[in-house]
């Protein structure tokens, strides 16, 4: 069985995740079938990627029970507030045809890039948590947690926190490493979640990771999974492949030297989605 880790609140959570962010674009049921088939029991989604339906119905399909899955779903920006939280965290379980998520996360921290409208993001998100700590009280959620949020976003919800979020997910991967977030969280015992723990495919060809990925005899993509796990991140890697996704499961095996993660972390910037939650994202 895939490896776990306990979370703050001792909810156990497996290392490696399958992210269906646009992997499930053109046949979502099918592929994320392919995925549990491959062996993933941890599946991540959102009300934003629009197949809470696909992944519902793929793990019904499957035969395999419930409660030997680890689901996690993401309340979208633009439903941010309490009455908005409960209504959308309903849907989401409709659509998934399930009684209960294992995580819940609010998924980008503000609703919006500075409108003025939106200045009161900060109070929006206590409200949106005060709604998930109800739900995670009447055991609708096993644990409850943030996306992209940084140290500034943290700081006011744990501020007005009765729970303490249990994970942040963030992109995170060889050449952007987002350490104040990281070094934040680990402070506060909240576990790191990666997206996007390949680039997006956008690292495959980065000298370095080569030369290395040639050292260790596997696949860059590999290196950039390894690398992750090594730092003690839950890694979501997507693929629309299922002999990608088997060889993603075997991330877990391998050991770079420090040496070589040293290298790794003093790379440049590289990879990066141009996704940040308080701007705009550029490509
Ligand atoms: P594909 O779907 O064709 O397998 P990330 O998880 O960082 O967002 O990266 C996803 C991208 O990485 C997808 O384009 C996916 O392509 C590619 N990818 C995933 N796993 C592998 C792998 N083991 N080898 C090569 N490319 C991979």
């Amino acid at each position: 069985m895939m490896e776990q880790v306990r979370l703050n609140n001792g909810v156990m959570i497996p290392k490696i995740g399958y992210g269906t962010y646009k992997a499930t674009i053109e046949d979502g049921y099918g592929i994320v079938s392919e995925a549990i088939k491959a062996g993933y029991r941890h599946l991540d989604t959102a009300a934003l990627y629009e197949n809470e339906e696909d992944v519902g119905r793929a793990v019904k399909e499957s035969g395999i029970p419930r409660s030997e899955f680890f689901i996690t779903s993401k309340l979208a920006r633009y439903a941010l507030g309490y009455e908005n939280t409960k209504r959308e965290f309903e849907k989401t379980l409709n659509k998934l045809e399930m009684d209960y998520l294992d995580l819940y996360l609010i998924h980008w921290p503000r609703p919006d890039y500075g409108d003025a409208q939106f200045e009161d993001w900060k109070e929006l998100d206590v409200e949106s948590w005060r709604a998930m700590e109800e739900l995670y009280e009447e055991g609708k959620i096993k644990a409850i947690g943030v996306s992209n949020f940084l140290p500034h976003h943290l700081e006011h919800l744990l501020e007005h926190a009765k729970i303490k979020p249990a994970v942040n997910q963030l992109e995170l991967h060889p050449g952007y490493l987002q350490e104040e977030a990281v070094e934040y969280c680990k402070d506060k015992d909240i576990a790191m979640e990666a997206w996007s723990p390949i680039g997006r495919a956008r690292l495959l060809k980065e000298p370095l990771l080569v030369e290395l990925a040639e050292k260790y005899g596997i696949s860059v993509a590999l290196l950039c999974l390894a690398f992750d796990l090594q730092n003690g991140y839950i890694i979501l890697p997507k693929s629309t492949h299922f002999e990608r996704m088997e060889e993603n499961l075997n991330a877990d095996a391998i050991t770079l030297e420090e040496g070589d993660m040293e290298r790794i972390r003093s790379m440049p910037l590289a990879g990066w989605s141009g996704e940040h939650p308080d701007r705009e994202t550029v490509r």
